[in-house]
């Protein structure tokens, strides 16, 4: 954030003239939904700091009241735009964060940032809470679709790209979330506490938050849970000394839903209101979102000296800055009209988008499909299901539940629409098949099954659904539910082509559907146009490219199952299950194929500070032009620490025309082989380290680089 001498002045002008109340109001977001009436008129009258989930008009009503107080402060106004503006019913919806992740292309990640970002602005508003830099890697967490997936590396460079997308064009603040560790609770449990060590949070979770600090974010937000059993609330090492002074943040951090309010009821570790209110200020939360009575707390708190009015006044002074950089303060404020949400250049990036986040996990041959059938059968609990398919955060789930005959108002396409768009020449009967959930009747199952008999071809679409998929809807098990891979195996014995198509949250157990189908093909929840990318894919309209942000286990007990684990002793498998997951990060098939051959490096020696260009021949040896994603990993021979045995370090995604071959260059940073200490410090060891390039885990050209001296 960038801001004048002078702007920094008014700023401190502004805080010598405002009262301790004006100054506290600053501190205070409140949420239409959550409060009485008469509490949400107080705070626009007071003049609140904040204010969120208000859509367009009521925000502007907000305004214009705190336009009548004495320092005529405006305030910000936050929304959960966390896949595109989708709180807003006309606003394009994108794919899922963890679907835009299996693009792995930071490119089109920063554009859905800067479309979002217009239509949040368009929209009358100020500040996205996204993206989530959560690491995926306990898949039984009901926020994993929220994710961009299990990687620190990946999750770091698509998350500052997205936050670039947000805040370059001046239009919105992003908010990166949830600060910190809390995809990792125990068992999966969303808001629990999270076991890890210092080291462990700087090794795995802090990088991602570095990156976004350095993209510019103008905020962060602070997760419900605890590390090591210290509510983030009230985590001063990890808030004010990690991320302010030692990544140098300077906007402002907002605590979660009634997280000071949740330090007494929930967590139990204060035993009043005020003393949480006390603990989250100095810690270094600056905004308190959604726990009202912060306002009179810390009010009192500050007249009795018992909180230092330095931590207000750096509170504010950090809420200012963000103001002014947004250009709040100025009337004449850019406002891009009403017309850009939902525009026609806005569903093209979203095309582009979703086209790169489909994964083709399993092809026999069958796709793309050599003619156009004559009749084709769409079965499936997710064939026609357009809320399973946006997954969530949208309209359709927050901030209530919309009523059942609520549809989107835009263009949208589930798989059974996108069919009969793309096959607009075939015949395309369809039927349900059974619930994701319930153990639905018979009569259901042999209705599909009857009309698979009478197709040439049979497209079933399979996954979770809203009620599997969120906050709060952690799963124990992550088999397919209710009659799912009953319906697959009945397909199957109906002896039509089988091309199952997943619409879900995140890894399921699919093992069985998928050695029931012919091709599979994993979307994810792919927003707006899922449903029709997924049939041109099968259409082969184009080459599938996305690879997986996250592996998939066998069965639920494998979690975790991340890639990147420290290398184990007695052996890695259980005797009970077939070795290995079910897919590994960074898988993915295409319609045509590449072969990776000299992988050098600019020197085989280095040192710290260097960057070395890691270079190699790809090859696409296939019949069809492509995108492939040229994956980089190290692994570090002996290291003091547990490391673990591949680490991705680096990415591109390239083009390459059938039959060429394209040398790729990778920089690498010799920083990135660092590790953490026993002692919480970054050091490069000295050693040896291997460089693995390939198109996925499994098949990886090596180099070797030797680390001459400790940094
Ligand atoms: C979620 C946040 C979200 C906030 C505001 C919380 O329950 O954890 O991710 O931004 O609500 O809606």
């Amino acid at each position: 954030m960038r801001l004048s001498k002078e702007t920094e002045r008014k700023i401190t002008e502004m805080l010598s003239e405002m009262t301790v109340e004006e100054k506290v109001a600053q501190m205070q977001q409140v949420s239409y939904e959550s409060f009485r009436p008469e509490v949400f008129e107080r705070f626009c009258k007071l003049g609140g700091g904040s204010f969120l989930h208000v859509l367009g008009e009521e925000a502007d009503a907000i305004r214009a009241q705190a336009a009548q107080t004495r320092m005529k402060i405006p305030p910000i106004f936050g929304i959960d735009a966390i896949h595109g503006h989708s709180l807003l019913n006309g606003a394009v919806i994108f794919p899922s964060q963890l679907a835009c992740a299996c693009s792995w292309n930071p490119e089109l990640i920063e554009e859905m940032g800067r479309v979002t970002a217009r239509e949040v602005n368009a929209d009358g508003l100020d500040w996205v809470f996204s993206p989530v830099l959560c690491i995926g890697r306990d898949t039984r967490w009901g926020r994993v679709d929220e994710t961009f997936g299990e990687d620190p590396y990946l999750v770091g460079v698509l998350g500052a790209a997205i936050v670039k997308g947000y805040e370059e064009d001046g239009l919105v603040a992003a908010c990166v979330k949830h600060y910190i560790g809390y995809g990792e609770a125990t068992g999966g449990r969303d808001s629990y506490d999270t076991e890890v060590s210092m080291r462990k949070i700087r090794e795995v979770f802090l990088p991602p938050f570095r990156k976004a600090v350095e993209a510019g974010t103008s905020t962060v937000m602070t997760a419900y849970g605890s590390v090591s059993g210290v509510p983030m609330t009230v985590h001063g090492k990890l808030l004010r000394k990690v991320l302010k002074e030692e990544l140098g943040f300077e906007g402002f951090v907002v605590t979660d839903w009634y997280n000071v309010g949740s330090l007494r009821t929930k967590q139990k570790a204060v035993e009043s209101y005020r003393d949480g209110v006390r603990l989250a200020v100095e810690a270094g939360n600056d905004m308190s979102m959604n726990s009202y009575q912060f306002y009179d707390h810390a009010i009192a708190l500050a007249k009795s000296g018992k909180l230092s009015m330095k931590y207000i006044d750096e509170a504010v002074r950090r809420i200012l800055r963000v103001k002014f950089s947004l250009g709040l303060f100025d009337e004449s404020k850019k406002r891009l009209p009403r017309e850009v949400i939902g525009s026609a250049a806005h569903v093209e990036v979203n095309r582009r988008l979703t086209r790169e986040s489909m994964v083709l996990l399993e092809n026999n041959g069958i796709l793309p499909l050599k003619a156009q059938p004559k009749r084709i059968a769409v079965i499936g609990p997710n064939a026609d299901d357009v809320r399973a398919q946006y997954g969530d955060w949208t309209f359709f789930s927050h901030p209530h539940e919309s009523p059942a005959d609520c549809m989107p108002s835009g263009d949208y396409y589930t798989v059974l629409r996108g069919v009969r768009t793309v096959f607009s020449e075939s015949e395309v009967v369809y039927a349900k098949g059974c619930d994701v959930m319930e153990y639905s009747d018979d009569a259901m199952l042999e209705e599909a099954v009857a009309l698979a008999q009478s197709a040439d071809i049979v497209i079933c679409v399979i996954g979770d659904c809203l009620k599997q998929n969120g906050e709060s809807r952690d799963r124990a098990n992550l088999e397919l539910s209710g009659r799912q891979n009953e319906l697959v195996r009945r397909l199957k014995e109906t002896g039509r082509p089988i091309v199952t198509v997943l619409v879900n949250g995140k890894p399921l157990c699919i093992g069985e559907a998928v050695r029931n189908s012919d091709a599979v093909i994993e979307t994810f929840n792919g927003g707006d146009l899922g449903g029709l990318c997924a049939a041109e894919l099968i259409a082969g309209k184009w080459n599938p490219s996305g690879k997986l942000p996250i592996s998939f286990p066998r069965v639920s007990a494998q979690i975790p199952c991340y890639y990147n684990q420290y290398p184990g002793w007695h052996g890695d498998k259980y005797m009970d299950v077939e070795q290995g997951n079910l897919y590994d990060f960074g898988y993915g098939l295409s319609f045509t194929s590449y072969a990776y051959s000299d992988v050098t490096l600019s020197s085989a020696t280095a040192k710290a500070g260097d960057v070395l260009t890691v270079s190699v021949d790809v090859t696409n040896t296939g019949g069809m032009d492509g995108y492939e994603t040229v994956q980089m990993y190290y692994s570090d021979r002996f290291s003091s620490v547990l490391t673990p045995e591949r680490q991705l370090c680096g990415f591109q995604k390239v083009f390459i025309k059938a039959g060429e071959t394209v040398r790729v260059e990778l920089p690498l940073a010799v920083n990135d082989l660092s590790l953490v200490d026993a002692w919480e410090q970054t050091v490069l060891e000295p050693g040896v380290f291997d460089i693995m390039v390939g198109g996925n885990l499994k098949a990886l050209k090596t180099a070797e680089l030797v680390i001459e001296s400790k940094s």
